[in-house]
């Protein structure tokens, strides 16, 4: 995930300054020598929080990036937040077309295969942009409570679309594929003796999620399985990221 900083970036967004003032990375963040890899990242949930950072630090770093993000209306943001971080980045692409930076954003569900299919190919025809060679799938119906009152609506964008990545990500012979967890996975929070919250531990049961989403993530988890799917996958599992967005 790009770094927070304090430092002022070279983007301000026309939005909300305080993004680019105080919170986003800045150029400087792109580690000297680290070059660019070979190949076009595809990130989905490019439009969300975590996505959306995850993509400007890409973008800084000279990256190629094939994006996408459905949008969704189920999860914990309004639709116009999501459209300024797109314009942000797309900014940032262009301010950093000289270094490598490539993106190509398009409005579409991780799970619909026909249109994903197109874009691993170089972007769905954006100039210069290589075929993906790594994934990171963030999309996600992302609340907790979006899942519970729409439970097939959370699996079909938290499952279905993790299956399709992962299969054209193996027909592809990626790299690397991402994959978003959550701690929520744990289930209930463990406590001591003396009834403390204890924080959960790598190797801690996920046999009792409480939630659709957090079941919907340990589905995604088990279908990136590398004895299940031929690809090299990690699956973080993110604990509540919180910072500046647009
Ligand atoms: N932010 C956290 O604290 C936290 C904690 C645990 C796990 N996570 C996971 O990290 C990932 C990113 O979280 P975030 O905070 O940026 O969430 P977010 O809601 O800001 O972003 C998720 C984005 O995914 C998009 N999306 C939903 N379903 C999609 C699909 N099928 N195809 C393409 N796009 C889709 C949404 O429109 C949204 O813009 C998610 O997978 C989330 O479940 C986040």
């Amino acid at each position: 995930m790009a770094r927070l900083t304090a430092s002022a970036s070279p983007h301000p967004h026309p939005r909300n300054s305080r993004r680019h003032t105080n919170a986003r990375c800045s150029a400087s963040d792109a580690a000297p020598g680290r070059a660019a890899p070979e190949g076009a990242y595809f990130v989905s949930g490019a439009a969300g929080f975590i996505g959306s950072h995850l993509v400007e630090s890409l973008l800084l770093r000279g990256c190629a990036v094939v994006a996408v993000d459905s949008m969704d209306q189920g999860g914990p943001y309004p639709r116009d937040w999501k459209e300024a971080n797109v314009a942000l980045l797309h900014r940032v692409a262009a301010e950093n077309a000289a270094r490598g930076a490539r993106l190509a954003f398009h409005e579409a569900d991780a799970g619909d295969s026909a249109a994903v299919r197109a874009l691993f190919a170089g972007g769905g025809g954006a100039a210069g942009m290589p075929p993906v060679s790594r994934v990171c799938h963030l999309g996600a119906r992302s609340g907790v409570r979006g899942s519970v009152e729409d439970p097939a609506g959370a699996v079909a964008a938290n499952v279905a679309s993790t299956a399709v990545l992962l299969d054209l990500a193996a027909a592809a012979q990626c790299r690397a594929f991402v994959l978003a967890s959550s701690g929520s996975v744990y289930g209930e929070c463990s406590v001591d003796a003396a009834g403390r919250p204890v924080p959960s531990a790598e190797g801690d049961s996920t046999a009792a999620p409480v939630s659709p989403y957090a079941a919907t993530k340990r589905a995604a988890e088990l279908m990136a399985h590398g004895r299940v799917v031929q690809v090299d996958s990690i699956k973080p599992r993110v604990e509540n990221a919180y910072g500046f967005s647009a």
